[in-house]
């Protein structure tokens, strides 16, 4: 089969094509034959050794896939081929509790990855694509989509009346701009391109700001509230953008805690935080259970995942130097070997 490995950090030119032994499903496996993956901003730090948790080299990298059952080892009763199946972001976490085993089944950074033809997987590790999405469609499900459905959730769910604040226009905002307009909340985005804002409006964002226009955004984004801030805060910018998030969100509320997208790192005020009156959550995707709920969701509502672009399975390169160039709104996706 066909496998990408990243054999070092620092380069989008270490991620190497190569031809390895088809993988044989072992008892209680699955072998996917994988039609699409999509990109993460994660796969892009894990490259360029930005990663802030343990990443090793050599590995198949990305996270994210859907794909076609071609075989099944002995014992295998929830699959049988030809079933179409998206991959579960954290393999073994079913529910309830993380397991203690979520950093080394890290795909991509500590365990392989989903950038390839064929992969032999638990059939606990994937979920059944309904036929209302197709591959591409679904592999954007299990990282991003999972994470702003995570987001949204949570001890205080988002719902109708809510404000939510969704930042730039990466996988993750618009999964939760599209999420959080299903659930009848008010979205405000914020994003750094002026030529994104109107498809942005079209997806459901009631009021844009552009964030590298006015460095006191979070003030804006409050006062667009009528002063009382934001019910819910999809926090992808990390470092640089939780000040501002702290301004934008209202006593009571909530920053979902997600992302590190900005290079800088001032620093938290204490006060700030103290004074915000808003709980803070710390995202890691989501479990298996939760991309169920999504997959229900999507076909409920007939939301379609947002795909900028689909590169060729020979371009996946091109792919993560174009998610580098911050030129997409949405997903990035790459096809399977033909
Ligand atoms: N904790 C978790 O469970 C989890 C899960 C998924 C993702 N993440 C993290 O969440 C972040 C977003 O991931 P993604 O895959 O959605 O990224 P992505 O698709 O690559 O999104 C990038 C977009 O974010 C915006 N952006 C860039 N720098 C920004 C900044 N300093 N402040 C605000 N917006 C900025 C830009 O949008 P504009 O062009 O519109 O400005 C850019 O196009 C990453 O840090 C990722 O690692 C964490």
């Amino acid at each position: 089969m066909k496998a990408y490995r990243l054999e070092s950090f620092g380069d989008i030119d270490a991620l190497r094509l190569h031809e390895e032994p088809d993988p044989r499903p072992q008892r209680g496996e699955v072998l996917v034959r994988i039609r699409a993956v999509a990109l993460n901003y994660r796969d892009l730090a894990i490259v360029r050794g930005r990663y802030p948790r343990k990443a090793v080299p050599g590995l198949i990298p990305v996270s994210d896939a859907a794909g076609e059952i071609v075989a099944v080892g002995e014992q295998v009763t929830a699959f049988k081929v030809g079933d179409r199946v998206v991959g579960a972001f954290h393999p073994r976490w079913f529910g309830g509790e993380m397991p203690a085993t979520i950093q080394a089944d890290s795909y991509g950074a500590e365990s392989d990855g989903w950038l390839c033809e064929l992969k032999a997987v638990s059939q606990e590790a994937v979920v059944a694509l309904p036929d209302s999405l197709t591959y591409e469609e679904g592999c954007t499900l299990p990282c991003a989509g999972l994470t702003a459905w995570t987001a949204l959730a949570g001890p205080t769910p988002v719902r109708a009346g809510h404000t939510v604040l969704v930042q730039g226009s990466g996988g993750v905002s618009i999964f939760a701009l599209q999420l959080a307009r299903a659930l009848g909340a008010t979205v405000i985005a914020t994003t750094s391109a002026d030529s994104k804002a109107e498809r942005l409006r079209a997806l459901g964002a009631t009021h844009i700001v552009n964030y590298r226009q006015d460095a006191d955004w979070g003030r804006r984004v409050r006062a667009l509230t009528g002063g009382r801030g934001v019910d819910r805060v999809v926090e992808v910018g990390g470092p640089g953008t939780i000040a501002q998030s702290l301004k934008a969100v209202a006593v009571g509320g909530e920053i979902a805690s997600i992302g590190f997208l900005s290079t800088e790192n001032p620093g938290i005020d204490f006060f700030q935080l103290k004074l915000s009156g808003a709980s803070f959550r710390n995202i890691t995707v989501g479990d298996r259970s939760g991309l169920l709920e999504l997959i229900r969701a999507a076909v409920g509502v007939g939301l379609k995942p947002v795909i900028d672009r689909t590169f060729a399975f020979e371009d996946a390169r091109g792919a993560l130097s174009y998610l580098e160039s911050g030129q997409h709104l949405g997903k990035v996706v790459v096809s399977g070997p033909r």
